[in-house]
């Protein structure tokens, strides 16, 4: 039975949106842009708008200085050129030096400083995972292993070091953090996201927000963010990256809208496009979704900019206009205020013709180049330069390496344990194989040093792979099976004298489209490999890395431990070697749910229909999943009332207790059902964590708010409500009910 009653919520989260949007432009820059988009040219207004890739400005390959001063200042004095990104050395952007970048920004800002009305440029840079082109920099797990700390300390952290280390680089914008929901497994960028949970990936990405940003993202030491890729890629049917989502209105606005709202309400003031479709409007061409939605419902006063040649695209791949002019058009109407083109000048000189031509009118020039222009301004960016901040300490700091062990420590998810085969003796004698062993990029991915991650070569030699912290620790011997081994015989030979065999399989790194494959099926040679060591009947700890769960049901089971590390960056590897041996206590929890089979993607979030009749949520591990070396019980649900009027925030307690012998962390979760409702509702839902650390046997109680929004969903008519009835609150295995009645 569904209930007739609803309140709309939505003017009340409009007003709560824009209260706490800490980027409005105050009055003071309100009327600086005004008075320069007064004294700008329609040329200068474009060239605002025009970002390109450091690749036009490049020098010859092999030359001392990157940066080509003639091409600079063709950008800059002739075109006007509002931003550049990436990192130099083309084809392959490379990570550079601190001193280098230092130098490739000054001169940038002495070519500006030439140019009439001195404005100066905005560089971006995908500093994913810390400052990724930064030679030495601070590398933290990649997002999908931060959602498996559920700790937003360590996200806020990360934020916070990530900035600092760019502003050392005299670097100041990050296309960070991705707030797409990562809910198919397939899609190549997975790991760029948060998980598949709403509450969660907002929590976390809205802590890195804070962190990277602070109060004020012109400080010395802080940086812009931009939100990605809004809104709905994260969702390809075919799991592709790049290829059509289908996704309704109230799934939109139920799943992939509210991490954007948060983050928008955190302060990130820029977003960059969805570069797919959804619905069959690509992202680029689609006014309801960046000027209706973004702009009058979510209060987003910042810019958006596109992602890489998708203006383009919309004619080039798209169809979707007749030439690259129209496709200019319909951007630019739909709500772009920047191109990244990124290697040519055609869309400044296709906008210059539609706006002389009057196509586009020029008060969405001038609305698009104010919106950079605040920036600018919020940024710190139009004043005198300022010493950068020192390298030595505010650089890879032993702090700052400190904290990204920490991450990496708790983003590692020990998924089976039989028999308490772990931790290890530190005597242990141990054959270590599989291709991922001994290589820090499958614990790194992409962005690392390089757009794809793949070249070992240039990490760093003092981190340490997986074999080579083991190696480190061990007090016993450790071999290194270089060479996979494919039969029994050789896996028995190779394994003869040792007490356990640590088999790392995976996946190599990969970014965007090149990571695209047509099942989540491990590759036949892994397989083969871990079914020879599998038969030694030595037991075999299984180390799965990379940023998809592939499919290791069998092996699993067969396995005596399985740990799944994801990518948990560059202190990864003695990380998964603290676990190991028992230095730490994993608490690391899955973000997401790790399917049995290839097709069998259903998530923790389900709706009834997908448990009913033979219908099950029967992941190979569930979503929260993940074992420790002590134990934790829930017990003592409580709830302030059983009866709640609609408008109240519920309150609840809960107590947790270390059951085991050794402390540690735990993250108590607190889901939510709506019993009936008009809408059909998922089984349960996230709705509020926290992370403790306990003494073996210390018990505490933890208390929770739940807001009224959190009871909310998209009804009917597409609006955000609330019903009244009945709602259980589930922690552990515990379940609490209470009714909402209509004031
Ligand atoms: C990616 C973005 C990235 C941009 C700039 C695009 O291909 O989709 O996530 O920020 O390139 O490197």
């Amino acid at each position: 039975m569904y209930r007739k009653f609803i309140i709309f919520l939505g003017p009340l989260f409009l007003l709560l949106g824009c209260a706490l949007n800490t980027v409005q432009s105050n009055n003071e820059i309100d009327f600086k842009v005004k008075q320069l988009l007064s004294e700008m040219s329609l040329e200068e207004k474009i060239g605002q708008m025009t970002q390109i890739d450091f690749s036009v400005i490049a020098a010859e390959l092999n030359s001392e200085n990157p940066i080509d001063q003639r091409k600079l200042e063709d950008a800059i004095l002739k075109y006007h050129v509002g931003s550049i990104l990436n990192a130099p050395q083309t084809p392959n952007n490379q990570a550079q030096t601190v001193a280098v970048w230092r130098n490739v920004l000054s001169s940038i800002q002495a070519v500006t400083g030439q140019s009439r009305l001195k404005i100066p440029v905005i560089y971006g840079i995908d500093a994913i995972h810390g400052a990724t082109y930064t030679k030495n920099s601070v590398l933290f797990p990649q997002a999908i292993n931060m959602a498996a700390t559920f700790n937003t300390d360590l996200s806020f952290k990360e934020g916070e070091i990530t900035a600092r280390e760019l502003r050392v680089a005299g670097l100041q914008w990050n296309f960070s953090p991705v707030m797409d929901l990562g809910r198919q497994p397939l899609w190549p960028r997975l790991w760029e996201t948060y998980g598949e949970d709403v509450h969660l990936a907002t929590a976390m990405g809205t802590s890195y927000i804070e962190g990277h940003q602070g109060d004020d993202f012109s400080a010395p030491n802080k940086a812009l963010t931009c939100l990605k890729h809004y809104v709905g890629y994260s969702f390809p049917i075919n799991g592709k990256d790049r290829t059509p989502a289908w996704i309704g209105e109230r799934m939109l606005r139920e799943y992939f809208l509210p991490t954007f709202e948060a983050a928008i309400k955190a302060g990130s003031p820029t977003i960059m496009v969805n570069s797919a479709e959804v619905d069959g409007i690509p992202g680029h061409a689609n006014y309801q979704y960046l000027t209706t939605i973004l702009r009058d419902e979510l209060g987003f006063k910042g810019f958006t900019v596109s992602d890489w040649e998708d203006i383009k695209r919309l004619y080039t791949r798209d169809k979707l206009a007749a030439n690259e002019k129209e496709a200019v058009k319909v951007a630019v109407m739909a709500g772009v205020d920047m191109s990244m083109v990124p290697f040519d000048y055609s869309f400044y000189d296709l906008l210059l013709e539609l706006v002389n031509t009057g196509e586009v009118p020029l008060a969405r020039i001038d609305q698009a180049v104010a919106r950079i222009l605040t920036v600018k301004y919020q940024a710190g960016l139009f004043n005198p330069p300022k010493p950068l901040l020192p390298e030595a300490e505010n650089f890879a700091t032993e702090l700052a390496t400190d904290t990204n062990r920490q991450a990496a420590r708790e983003s590692i998810i020990l998924a089976k344990n039989d028999q308490h085969i772990l931790p290890l003796k530190k005597s242990a004698n141990i054959l270590i194989a599989g291709p991922n062993a001994n290589l820090l990029s499958v614990m790194n991915g992409g962005w690392t040093l390089t757009w794809q991650g793949d070249n070992e070569s240039l990490y760093p030699k003092d981190k340490l792979t997986i074999y080579k912290a083991l190696q480190n620790k061990s007090l016993g011997k450790v071999t290194y099976l270089e060479n996979s081994v494919l039969d029994k015989q050789a896996a028995l030979e190779a394994s003869k004298n040792v007490d356990v065999i640590v088999l790392c399989l995976g996946e190599k790194p990969y970014t965007e489209t090149v990571g695209n494959i047509g099942s989540l099926n491990l590759e036949a040679t892994q397989i083969k490999l871990a079914n020879a060591m599998l038969a030694t009947g030595k037991p075999v700890i299984l180390i799965m890395t990379g940023g998809r769960p592939r499919i290791i049901t069998e092996q699993a089971d067969l396995a005596s431990a399985v740990i799944l590390g994801f990518l948990p960056g560059m202190e990864g590897g003695e990380a998964i070697a603290d676990i190991l041996y028992g230095d730490y206590n994993p608490n690391g929890k899955l973000p997401i749910s790790y399917p049995r089979d290839t097709n069998d993607i259903v998530l923790y979030d389900h709706k009834p229909i997908e448990t009913y009749e033979s219908n099950t949520y029967h992941p190979l591990y569930a979503f929260g999943h993940g074992l420790g070396y002590t134990s934790f019980k829930t017990s003592d649900l409580k709830l302030a009332s059983d009866k709640f009027n609609m408008g109240d925030s519920i309150e609840l307690s809960v107590a947790v207790k270390n059951t085991g012998l050794i402390s540690g962390k735990e993250t108590v979760l607190v889901y939510l059902n709506d019993v009936a409702a008009s809408v059909t509702r998922p089984s349960r839902q996230l709705k509020a964590f926290k992370k403790v650390e306990l003494a073996a046997g210390q018990k505490q109680t933890l208390h929770f708010t739940l807001k009224p929004e959190d009871l909310s969903f998209i009804g009917v008519d597409l609006k955000r409500i609330i019903e009244p009835g009945e709602f259980k609150v589930m922690v552990g295995h515990e379940t609490a009910t209470f009714m909402l009645n209509k004031p």
